[in-house]
Formats: structure tokens, C-alpha cells, sequence
């Protein structure tokens, strides 16, 4: 789902992104260009990252997020 319009953002970009260890709004928005157009995405990103950095539960397409302390 698309998160950020202005630059064709999804939600499993952001995902991605902070699960390889870009935990700021500004890291999101320098790596993938979020949240730096109108700024209307800002919540959503910022939400989505917490989700992540929470470890809470589910993708928006229903598939799991396992959380890997393996390496
Ligand atoms: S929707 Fe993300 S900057 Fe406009």
C-alpha cells in the first residue's frame, strides 16, 4: 500500500527500511524520500516505523513479522 503519494512510498519500503536499521524520521525520509514532499505521509511513516521498532504483530497484508534476533 502506498504510503507516501508524493514519492511512490510504501508501506513495505518503510518496513524494510527500518528493519535494516533506519529508525529515524529523518534516515526514512533521506533513504527512501517520505515524508519530504508535502509531509502529509509523516504520521503514517512515523506510525508504521513504532510498529516496527515495537515488534507489533502483522504487515497490512495479513502476513506475520517475525522479529529475528539471529544475527
Ligand atoms: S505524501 Fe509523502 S511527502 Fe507527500
Amino acid at each position: 500500500m502506498y504510503i507516501c503519494i508524493c514519492k511512490a512510498v510504501t508501506d513495505g519500503q518503510i518496513r524494510s527500511a527500518v528493519q535494516d536499521g533506519v529508525t529515524s524520521m529523518s534516515g526514512l525520509r533521506e533513504s527512501l524520500g517520505c515524508t519530504g514532499q508535502c509531509g502529509k505521509c509523516g504520521r503514517h511513516v512515523k506510525q508504521i516505523r513504532d510498529e516496527v521498532l515495537q515488534g507489533a504483530g502483522a504487515f497490512s497484508d495479513g502476513s506475520a513479522f517475525t522479529a529475528s534476533s539471529a544475527g
